[in-house]
C-alpha cells in the first residue's frame, strides 16, 4: 500500500514539473525562449525592439521571399545581412528542407539574440558567419570550393563598393543559370532614391549592363524600398 502512495506522489510531482516546463526551453538564466514565440516576441523579451531596416517591414518583399523558397529544388540559401534574423526566419519557416548560411558584420548587439532564436527554432539548419562580407565571402569561396547556393539574397552593406563586391563575389557561389540572386534596396529608375539605394542601384545596373546579371523582375513597394532579382549569366 505504501509503495502505491509513494508512486502516486511521484507521479503528481512529475506531472506538475511537466506542466511547468512544457512550453519552455530553458536558455541561459535570463534568456528563456517560449515555444511558438515569434522572433519579434522573443527579441522583445530580450529588450530588443529597434532594428536596422529589414524585409518584414514591407508586405511585398516577405511574400516574395516566402514564395521563392517554397520549392522542392531549393536546398541551400545564403544571405548577406542577417541583422535581426527576419529574412532567415522567413526562409527557414517556409521550407523545412533548406539550410541557410548568413553573413553579417555583427555590429548590432541583437544579432546574437536572433541567432539564439533561429538555432532553437530551426536546430542545425542555420550558419552565421560574422565579419565584413568583402572578406568573409572570398574566404568562404576559398574554403568551400564546391559549395553552391540556390538562392542568394544580398542585403548587407549599402555602400557602392560593398554592394558591388558582394554581387560580384556571390557569382562564384551560384549554380549555372539556376540560382536566383536577389539584390535588396534597389529602386526603379525615376523612383525616389534614398542614400541606402545609391550603392545597390549602381552595382545592380552595372552588372546588368555588363551582361553579368540578367534581371528577371523587380519591385518597388514604397519610395526607397525595393528589390530586384535575376540570374548570373555565363557562369
Ligand atoms: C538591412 S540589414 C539586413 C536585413 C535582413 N536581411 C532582413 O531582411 O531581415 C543589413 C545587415 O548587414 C550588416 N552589414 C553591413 N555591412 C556589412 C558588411 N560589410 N558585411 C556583412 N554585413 C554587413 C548590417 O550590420 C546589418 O545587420
Amino acid at each position: 500500500m505504501d509503495i502505491i502512495i509513494i508512486l502516486f506522489i511521484i507521479s503528481i510531482i512529475m506531472c506538475v514539473s511537466w506542466l511547468a516546463c512544457k512550453d519552455r526551453i530553458l536558455g541561459s538564466e535570463n534568456q528563456t525562449y517560449k515555444r511558438n514565440q515569434t522572433l519579434d516576441e522573443y527579441l522583445k523579451t530580450q529588450g530588443q525592439t529597434a532594428f536596422e531596416g529589414h524585409s518584414t517591414q514591407l508586405t511585398d518583399e516577405p511574400e516574395f521571399l516566402k514564395n521563392i523558397v517554397k520549392n522542392n529544388n531549393i536546398k541551400h540559401v545564403m544571405e548577406i545581412g542577417f541583422n535581426a534574423g527576419h529574412s532567415s526566419d522567413i526562409f527557414l519557416s517556409n521550407n523545412k528542407n533548406i539550410h541557410v548560411t548568413s553573413f553579417d558584420i555583427g555590429e548590432h548587439a541583437y544579432v546574437q539574440h536572433s541567432k539564439k532564436y533561429i538555432d532553437t527554432t530551426y536546430p542545425g539548419r542555420h550558419e552565421l558567419i560574422i565579419g565584413d562580407s568583402t572578406k568573409t565571402i572570398p574566404n568562404y569561396i576559398k574554403n568551400n570550393k564546391h559549395k553552391k547556393f540556390d538562392i542568394i539574397f544580398i542585403d548587407g552593406g549599402h555602400d557602392y563598393n560593398i554592394a558591388k563586391a558582394d554581387l560580384m563575389n556571390c557569382r562564384h557561389l551560384a549554380k549555372s543559370s539556376k540560382s536566383i540572386v536577389i539584390m535588396d534596396d534597389t529602386t526603379f529608375p525615376n523612383n525616389k532614391e534614398c542614400e541606402w539605394n545609391v550603392g545597390p542601384n549602381r552595382a545592380w545596373k552595372e552588372a546588368k549592363d555588363a551582361g553579368i546579371v540578367k534581371e528577371l523582375g523587380s519591385s518597388n513597394e514604397q519610395p526607397c524600398r525595393g528589390y530586384s532579382y535575376g540570374k548570373y549569366s555565363n557562369i
